[in-house]
């Protein structure tokens, strides 16, 4: 890191641990705290490791900033603070949990902070982009799960922040989650150069699904990666699947419900299509042979035609 970038991570630091402490150890976070221990479940240990925090609506980070003498360019370029057109100068994160991200080695390089009422605005928001925070190259809470799939030998991939936690809380700590985006090269290029197998357990509803099939195609330049699937059943995400049948069943679809990505594609193609009609059964089959011919392997392609002609 050069002098600035170093600056900025600093500053990143400085911010996570006053979140971290202001929902802690303080009075102000009571709603937080509610949102976080009885809306979704999290003790006070998961908040700890995750580093969680929270940002008062009536506690200024400006103005700590300007206490401890942090030159202004440097927090607007952090993207914590912003400026009104008058002049002023606000936080940009009030009231909200905050999700620090980090990168590979752990250093803090932004934020996600989540809106404690989702009525009147975005669930959540990231930082802006910055020298140090590129949303296209970083997976949240890879810097932990990089020690956990040395055992494991795989990364699991999931579609949100409380996800990766509910993943945490079943004792699987080789989660991962994008940044609300679709699947980068960059992020299966840290993912591929970590660890030889990937399993893909997005939300359970048609968003998720859908996204998991864009993943799918994305992998097909990392033929090395072994991708196999999991679909969080009734439409569900991990984090709701864990709140209703707890830690041991969440830990058990991770480890043994995954199917093949050809078992997966033998699915999805069939999504709003009546396989009795010939029009449909004709475009499936087209759309299954497609995929089958993108993603080459030929013992598992095989054993994919029988079950195509065995339906
Ligand atoms: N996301 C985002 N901005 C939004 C909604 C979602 O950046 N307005 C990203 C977040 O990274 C989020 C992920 O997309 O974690 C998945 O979206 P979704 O399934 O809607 O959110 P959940 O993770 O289930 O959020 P929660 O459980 O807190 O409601
Ligand atoms: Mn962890
Ligand atoms: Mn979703
Ligand atoms: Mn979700
Ligand atoms: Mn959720």
């Amino acid at each position: 890191f050069n002098e600035q970038e170093q600056h900025l991570i600093d500053l990143n630091k400085q911010a996570a641990e006053i979140f971290n402490h202001l929902l802690l150890n303080t009075d102000l976070s009571g709603q937080a705290l509610h949102y976080l221990e009885k809306d979704r479940h999290l003790d006070r240990q998961t908040m700890i490791d995750f580093q969680l925090g929270y940002l008062p609506s009536d506690w200024s980070l400006h103005q700590f900033f300007d206490e401890k003498k942090i030159p202004i360019e440097e927090q607007l370029t952090s993207g914590l603070i912003s400026q009104y057109d008058d002049g002023s100068f606000h936080d940009v994160f009030a009231n909200r949990v905050m999700f620090p991200l980090k990168d590979s080695y752990g250093n803090v390089v932004g934020f996600s902070g989540r809106t404690l009422d989702s009525t009147n605005s975005a669930k959540y928001i990231n930082s802006k982009e910055t020298a140090v925070f590129k949303k296209s190259r970083l997976l949240y809470h890879f810097d932990q799960a990089k020690q956990a799939a040395k055992l494991s030998q795989r990364f699991l991939l999931l579609e949100g922040y409380l996800d990766v936690i509910a993943a945490h809380k079943a004792g699987v700590d080789y989660g991962i989650a994008s940044m609300g985006t679709s699947l980068t090269k960059e992020q299966l290029q840290l993912i591929s150069r970590n660890s030889p197998k990937l399993t893909i357990a997005y939300d359970g509803d048609s968003a998720g699904q859908n996204a998991t099939w864009r993943a799918i195609s994305e992998t097909r330049q990392f033929p090395h990666l072994q991708v196999d699937i999991v679909t969080i059943p009734a439409g569900k995400d991990p984090d709701e699947y864990l709140q209703e049948k707890g830690p041991e069943a969440l830990k058990q679809i991770f480890e043994q419900d995954s199917s093949s990505i050809n078992d997966f594609a033998l699915e999805y193609l069939k999504h709003n299509r009546n396989l009795s009609n010939t029009a449909d059964l004709s475009a499936y089959t087209t759309d299954l042979l497609t995929f089958l011919s993108e993603h080459p392997d030929p013992i598992a392609n095989d054993l994919t035609l029988k079950k195509l002609s065995d339906q």
